[in-house]
C-alpha cells in the first residue's frame, strides 16, 4: 500500500516548484500525495523566511501537528515530520529546540537527499522509539542544511509528475544581490544557472505531458546564464534569459511562457527584445521595485534608481505597447521619511500597475537593515501600506475595466462552476469565465470580454475567433 505523503508549501513559487520535486524524488520510496496530514506517513513542511510572519506560521503549524503525531504514534504507527525550505536553512537548529518532535530539517538545496533522510530518520526511530539523532548538537532529528558541492539538478529523477497545462520550471537559483532587508541570498545560497539543455529537456518533458504554459522559475530568474547548448558553434558560451526564451519558445505545443521573479538591475536588451520578437512570452511581466525614492533604494542596496526603473519600462512598452506590469513594494525601510514615501507614491501613478504585492518591512536577522537606524514605528507602516494599497487597488480595478471591450487570448485549464463553462487565463493572469465547448479545455481562444466581476473576468467567444486547439503531445 502506498505511503501517504503530505506537503504543505509556503512562501514564492520556487517553494511550489521545489514541493513537486520533493514529491517525485519520494515517489520511488513508494510515498504518494495527499492532501491533508491527518494519517500521513511523512508531512513535509516547505517554509519560507522572508517575513517574520512567514517564519512564526510554521511553528503554529508543528504545534497542530504534535497531537497528530502522537496519535498516530500511540496506535504503533509513526509519521515523519520534514521540515525544509528556508526557515530550515536560516534556524533549523532552531526548528529542532522548539519543535523536538521534528524528524528532518533540510536545506533548499539538499533535497535530492531527502530518501538517505528518511531512511537514516525511521533507524533511529525504531532504535530509539521517537526522533533521529544525527547532525543536530542537541543530539534530535536530522539536519542537513550544507550547500552541497553537487547540484540537486543533477541527482533528481527525470519522470516528473505531470504539473498540469500551467507548469513551473526553475532555470536559475540563489541570489547575489543581497539587497540589506532580503534573507534570500542567505537561505538560498549563491546565484547558480542550470545549462540550457537540461532545461530544454524538461521543458518538453512537461509539454509532452500535457503543459502548455511554462513559467520560469528563479529567485532572480533574469540573472540567468547557462551553459549553451553544445550544438551551437560560434554562439556565446552562456544564453541569457531572452535567448533562452526565444530558444523554448521554439518547442512545439508550448503556447505560453512566463518568468518570475526579476530585478530591474538584469533586464538587458535581448530580454527587452524578447518582449518585442516572441509571441509566446506573455505581455505581464513581475518587475519588483520596493520603492520610488533614490536614497532608500540606494538604502536597499537595489543598484539602480527610480529613472532607471521608468526607463526600462519604457523601453519594454516601446516594443510591447500591451504590456502590463506588476511589482513588489516595502513601506517603512529604515529611515524612510514621508516625502521618500510619497515618492513612491508617485512612481506607482507614473508606472500605473495591473497588479502589486506590497508589504510593511519586516527586519529579518543577520540582514544589515535590521541594525540600521531609523527603525520606523508598525503604525506609520501600516499607515502608509493603508494609502498604497488603496492606490494599487484603484489601479488594479481600472486595469481590469479597461479590458472590458479587447478581445483577449484565453487559455482554459478548467469546468466552471455552471454547466457548459470554461474558466481559462487572460495573458494577465486574470480569470475568465466564458460559456465553451469542452474541446477548449487546454486550448487557446479569443475571448470579447464583457464584464469585470470581484476576482474575475467574464465574455464570450470572439466571433471568428481562431481557435488554437491542443497541439503537440497532449
Ligand atoms: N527576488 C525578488 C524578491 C524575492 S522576495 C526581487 O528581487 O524582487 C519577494 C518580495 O518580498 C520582495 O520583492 C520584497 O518586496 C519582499 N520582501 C523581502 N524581504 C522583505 C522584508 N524583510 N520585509 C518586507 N518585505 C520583504
Ligand atoms: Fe532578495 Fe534582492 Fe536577491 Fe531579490 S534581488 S532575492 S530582494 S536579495
Ligand atoms: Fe520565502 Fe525562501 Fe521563497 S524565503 S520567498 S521561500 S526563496
Amino acid at each position: 500500500m502506498a505511503k501517504k505523503l503530505f506537503i504543505k508549501t509556503y512562501g514564492c513559487q520556487m517553494n511550489v516548484y521545489d514541493s513537486g520535486r520533493m514529491a517525485d524524488v519520494l515517489a520511488p520510496l513508494g510515498y504518494a500525495p495527499v492532501d491533508s496530514a491527518a494519517d500521513a506517513d511523512m508531512v513535509i513542511l516547505n517554509t519560507c523566511h522572508i517575513r517574520e510572519k512567514a517564519a512564526e506560521k510554521v511553528y503554529s503549524e508543528l504545534g497542530r501537528l504534535r497531537p497528530v503525531k502522537s496519535a498516530k504514534e500511540a496506535e504503533g504507527g509513526r509519521m515523519v515530520i520534514a521540515v525544509a525550505g528556508c526557515v530550515a536553512q536560516a534556524e533549523g537548529a532552531e526548528v529542532l529546540r522548539r519543535a523536538p518532535y521534528v524528524d528532518i530539517v533540510l536545506g533548499p538545496q539538499t533535497y535530492h537527499r531527502l530518501p538517505e533522510m528518511v531512511a537514516r530518520a525511521h533507524r533511529a526511530g525504531a532504535a530509539v522509539g521517537s526522533v533521529g539523532k544525527t547532525g543536530d548538537p542537541a543530539g534530535r532529528g536530522v539536519l542537513e542544511t550544507d550547500f552541497p558541492v553537487e547540484s540537486k539538478f543533477d541527482h533528481l529523477p527525470e519522470a516528473a509528475a505531470p504539473q498540469g497545462l500551467s507548469a513551473f520550471l526553475s532555470v536559475q537559483e540563489g541570489c547575489d544581490k543581497f539587497c540589506t532587508f532580503c534573507v534570500v541570498p542567505y537561505t538560498r545560497g549563491a546565484e547558480f544557472s542550470r545549462p540550457v539543455a537540461d532545461i530544454e529537456a524538461e521543458a518538453r518533458r512537461l509539454v509532452a505531458a500535457g503543459a502548455r504554459e511554462i513559467t520560469l522559475l528563479g529567485q532572480n530568474v533574469n540573472a540567468y546564464h547557462g551553459a549553451a547548448p553544445r550544438s551551437t558553434g560560434g554562439a556565446p558560451a552562456e544564453w541569457g534569459l531572452g535567448r533562452l526564451i526565444g530558444h523554448l519558445a521554439e518547442i512545439d505545443g508550448l503556447v505560453r511562457i512566463r518568468y518570475t521573479t526579476s530585478h530591474p538591475r538584469d533586464v538587458d536588451e535581448e530580454l527587452i527584445e524578447a518582449h518585442g520578437a516572441v509571441p509566446a512570452l506573455m505581455p505581464f511581466l513581475h518587475l519588483p521595485v520596493q520603492s520610488g525614492s533614490d536614497r532608500i533604494l540606494a538604502a536597499m542596496n537595489r543598484r539602480h534608481g527610480a529613472d532607471d526603473y521608468r526607463r526600462i519600462v519604457d523601453r519594454l512598452r516601446d516594443r510591447r505597447a500591451d504590456l502590463a506590469l506588476s511589482s513588489d513594494f516595502i513601506v517603512g525601510f529604515p529611515g524612510e521619511t514621508e516625502a521618500e514615501f510619497a515618492a513612491t507614491l508617485r512612481l506607482v501613478e507614473e508606472v500605473g500597475y495591473a497588479q502589486a504585492f506590497s508589504f510593511k518591512y519586516s527586519a529579518r536577522p543577520g540582514t544589515p537593515a535590521a541594525a540600521m537606524p531609523g527603525q520606523v514605528p508598525d503604525p506609520v507602516k501600516s499607515e502608509r501600506l493603508e494609502r498604497l494599497q488603496d492606490l494599487l487597488h484603484r489601479q488594479q480595478t481600472a486595469f481590469n475595466e479597461a479590458t472590458v471591450g479587447r478581445v483577449l487570448p484565453v487559455l482554459f485549464d478548467r469546468h466552471g462552476r455552471h454547466p457548459g463553462q470554461l474558466v481559462g487565463r487572460s495573458p494577465y493572469l486574470q480569470g475568465v469565465h466564458v460559456a465553451a465547448p469542452d474541446e477548449l479545455l487546454g486550448a487557446v481562444a479569443d475571448v470579447a470580454i464583457d464584464a469585470v466581476h470581484t476576482n474575475s473576468l467574464g465574455g464570450a467567444i470572439a466571433a471568428g475567433a481562431a481557435l488554437r486547439p491542443r497541439e503537440g503531445g497532449g
